[in-house]
């Protein structure tokens, strides 16, 4: 129908004829001539019909989102009237033909007003929302991404290899979503929460480098960074240690930022868990951010105030400080601010101390606290984090966890507030992370229980509290991207970290049978990583949530406000799905 884009109108088009089609994004009256703003997915361009033309009463008629198929001579616009906002600004096209395609209704929200309306109803009315030009840029973008990185790992030797969507449950820390079976009474299939079982028996198959552009399925507390349903770049290798894994994912995620940003991410630095927690309080630590944690707990093991000392003497605890480069402006609403912040994640107070002129000793600190601490204490905390004038420091003191978390989040929430980032982008690696974390039942595997440890199976069942694994996690601002790990290969091994976790004999077989049998059948190495797509491509467009990256998200309570998802099923197809609903029992009952 068209002979060319809207958006793709220049001065290198003047006195030629174009066919165009699009929406409507405005339509203006100026003393008789009608000004149509055309819209299509590659930009907006003005057309003008005048009241000689054959069609100004059609014009006349056009409204906001009507669709048009327009036809016109592209003309230069005069220089009062060049509108260098825009693209396409230089010119107009003079219209002369006009087809109304379909009307529309007013929308339920003008596009430039989608702030304002509230995230329901862009999602209700997504096909509309999704007319907007920063959601047509995402969109676009991430069609950009997907195939960049598909000839990357082409270009690699990677298969791309679907793996199933019924499936068995695949432990990965969340909630399965189950499908009913109708020819297996009161079975049930899970949706994987990812496709890691299976691209581990491709590599015992022999494919050597797999890839996937993969749906999981997670049913957890939704973030502004997590949706139930999500794609991952899926990736798993056989012989290949997690250097050479990781080299492969870095030059992926380089050559993305190179090639579609003109970003030079340079070689990402490698930080172990240890390192990160202890410096950063978080695994996925955000090094745009020059602020650190300084452990003082040494210094606090004598004091009288039990706040401090109680945790300085208990070696589940951390005490710890945080020193803000020209804290000292904060005021104390903001303090009262972040004490309820850091209440968030558990911490019972947020203690400050503000530092005027250090060469004044104590004198020159101003603080609720030092009277707690003494005068001694307080310039040995002081001398330890390097306090200068100007500077506040906070502390946290309680369990390992509470300190670490409040502190960690504090740390970003300061930097972001007094915009103290050094740089745009910060990747790293975090690696050797501990096999296994404590759970309020007992240990849970910190990855996944395939993930291979970095010691013994001997080593590991005398002491798995502090074995360390395999894996490895890539972090860029903040944002954990992916993570993956060198696989357990060996069946005794797979087996032991099973028992580790609590998986008795019974179990493993029905839960796991066909992934031991597997091994037994010549497992190569192999290991991999998968990268959430989606906060890839949040980040690197800027966009605040992934549900802006993505064409129909969910809500934060996982539903679909447009298709009304989920819904109702009626009693016949449940039962054949061999279900009957306890609500509806009641209801029933009720009657
Ligand atoms: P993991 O569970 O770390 O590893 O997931 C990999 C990456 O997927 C992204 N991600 C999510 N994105 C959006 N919404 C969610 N709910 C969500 N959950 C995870 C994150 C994360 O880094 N099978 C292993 C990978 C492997 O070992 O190879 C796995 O799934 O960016
Ligand atoms: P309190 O004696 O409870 O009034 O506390 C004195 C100061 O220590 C206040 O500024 C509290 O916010 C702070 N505080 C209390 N508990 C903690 C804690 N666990 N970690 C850090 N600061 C705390």
């Amino acid at each position: 129908m068209r002979t060319d884009y809207c958006g793709a109108l220049n001065a290198s088009f003047i006195d030629q004829e174009v066919t165009l089609c699009g929406w409507v994004d405005r339509r203006r009256d100026h003393g008789g001539v009608i000004f149509l703003d055309l819209r299509d997915r590659d930009g907006i361009v003005q057309v003008v019909f005048d009241p000689d033309s054959t069609n100004f009463a059609l014009a006349d008629k056009v409204r906001s989102e009507y669709v048009l198929k327009v036809t016109g001579r592209v003309r230069a616009r005069s220089e009062a009237t060049v509108n260098p906002k825009m693209a396409t600004g230089e010119v107009e096209v003079y219209g002369t033909g006009l087809e109304i395609l379909n009307t529309a209704e007013t929308p339920p929200f003008q596009l430039d007003s989608h702030v304002s309306v509230g995230e329901d109803v862009r999602l209700k009315y997504r096909y509309v929302d999704l007319r907007r030009t920063e959601m047509q840029h995402n969109l676009r973008f991430r069609s950009k991404v997907t195939t960049a990185i598909r000839n990357y790992l082409d270009l690699a030797g990677f298969l791309d290899i679907e793996t199933p969507i019924l499936t068995r449950a695949t432990p990965e820390g969340a909630r399965d979503y189950l499908v009913p079976s109708r020819t297996h009474d009161g079975k049930f299939f899970a949706l994987p929460q990812s496709p890691q079982l299976f691209k581990q028996l491709l590599m015992v198959s022999g494919f050597d480098r797999y890839y996937q552009v993969a749906k999981c399925f997670r049913d957890e507390d939704l973030r502004a960074d997590r949706q139930p349903e999500f794609t991952q770049i899926d990736i798993e290798t056989s012989f290949m240690d997690e250097a050479g894994i990781m080299g492969i994912a870095e030059g992926m995620i380089k050559e993305l930022f190179s090639t579609l940003m003109d970003v030079d991410l340079g070689d990402f630095p490698h930080m172990t868990w240890q390192e990160a927690m202890d410096r950063y309080g978080s695994d996925k630590p955000d090094l745009r951010i020059p602020l650190e944690l300084v452990e003082i707990k040494d210094l606090l093991k004598d004091i009288e105030f039990k706040v401090f000392a109680g945790p300085a003497n208990d070696p589940k605890c951390r005490v710890t400080a945080l020193k803000v480069t020209g804290g000292a402006e904060i005021s104390r609403k903001q303090i009262d601010d972040y004490t309820k912040f850091v209440g968030i994640y558990g911490a019972k107070g947020l203690a400050w101390i503000k530092v005027n002129e250090i060469e004044k000793g104590v004198e020159g600190l101003q603080s609720p606290i030092i009277k707690f601490l003494g005068d001694e204490v307080t310039l040995k905390v002081m001398e330890r984090v390097g306090a200068q004038n100007g500077d506040i420091v906070f502390f946290g003191a309680d369990t390992t966890k509470v300190v670490s978390e409040a502190l960690g989040a504090l740390r970003c929430k300061v930097g972001e507030d007094l915009n103290l980032y050094t740089c745009q982008w910060a990747p790293l690696w975090v690696v050797d992370f501990p096999m296994f974390e404590e759970t309020d039942g007992g240990v849970a595997a910190l990855h996944h229980p395939f993930t291979a440890p970095s010691c013994s199976p001997e080593d590991l069942v005398a002491n798995p509290a502090s074995a360390l694994s395999r894996a490895y996690d890539m972090v860029l601002n903040g944002t954990e991207l992916g993570g993956g790990s060198v696989r357990i290969h060996d069946q005794s091994m797979q087996q032991a970290v099973f028992k580790i976790l609590g998986i008795s004999a019974e179990e493993q077989r029905e839960k796991f049978g066909f992934l031991l049998d597997a091994l037994k059948y010549g497992a190569p190495p192999h290991g991999g990583l998968a990268f959430g797509l989606d906060r890839l491509i949040m980040l690197m467009t800027g966009s605040s949530s992934i549900r802006d990256v993505i064409a129909f998200p969910k809500t934060q309570s996982a539903a679909c406000v447009m298709t009304d998802a989920p819904g109702a099923v009626d009693t016949k197809q449940l039962r054949e799905l061999h279900i009957k609903l306890r609500e509806k029992e009641k209801k029933d009952e009720a009657k």
